[in-house]
């Protein structure tokens, strides 16, 4: 008998609903990925054509749950997509993942990101019973930065030409937060 597809998980919070993407979410993502400012630290230039967008999400529809998955952030009470977070790089043996996110320009700072990221969390450290989560962070991203100490997440350190992009090279902070972490058990 064939294999069914394992169902994308939804993970709620008051405000909020992670699920998988739609082909209806491609403007919301493009509000977010053709914004000079949100994609600054990004690891690609800000889009200009919708098209890009829609490309990335159709892949972010398609998952390989022990190496990467996407969640897009939508408000409980509308179903609106006003984001994205993800894990990727997952290395299984290990137990590590990576994480990304990116919040809608005109909903950030509003907690959505602490409240997103910290659901998709328990999901990393509960379900995939994951031991270390990790977040690649452009030194100069006070944002991300921020977000991650308030999640209980420690900087290890600044890896030298970490990234390319556009032909230069950056630099990214390595931030962690372990399961053992007094916050990676909350
Ligand atoms: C990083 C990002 C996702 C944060 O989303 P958000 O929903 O605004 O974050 P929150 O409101 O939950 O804020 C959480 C914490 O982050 C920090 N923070 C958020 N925005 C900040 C800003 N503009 N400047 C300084 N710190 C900021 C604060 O410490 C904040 O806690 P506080 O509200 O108690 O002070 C958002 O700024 C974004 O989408 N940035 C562009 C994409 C990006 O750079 N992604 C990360 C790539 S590594």
């Amino acid at each position: 008998m064939a294999k069914q597809p394992i169902p994308h998980p939804v993970l709620s919070t008051s405000r909020l609903r992670l699920r998988q993407f739609r082909p209806d979410d491609s403007d919301a993502m493009h509000r977010c990925f053709s914004d000079a400012d949100a994609m600054r630290f990004w690891n690609h230039p800000a889009y200009t054509k919708r098209s890009e967008s829609e490309r990335a999400v159709r892949r972010f529809i398609d998952c390989t749950p022990s190496y990467y998955r996407f969640w897009a952030v939508a408000e409980v009470e509308t179903d609106r997509c006003i984001g994205m977070v993800n894990y990727h790089d997952g290395q299984m043996r290990s137990r590590r993942v990576t994480i990304g996110y990116i919040v809608d320009p005109d909903r950030q700072r509003d907690g959505i990101a602490t409240e997103a990221v910290a659901a998709m969390l328990g999901f990393c450290f509960g379900e995939l019973g994951l031991h270390r989560v990790q977040a690649l962070i452009h030194p100069d991203n006070a944002a991300s930065r921020g977000l991650a100490e308030k999640l209980g997440f420690r900087c290890e350190g600044r890896l030298r030409d970490h990234l390319r992009v556009a032909g230069e090279w950056r630099d990214d902070m390595l931030y962690a937060l372990l399961k053992t972490d007094a916050r990676g058990q909350a």
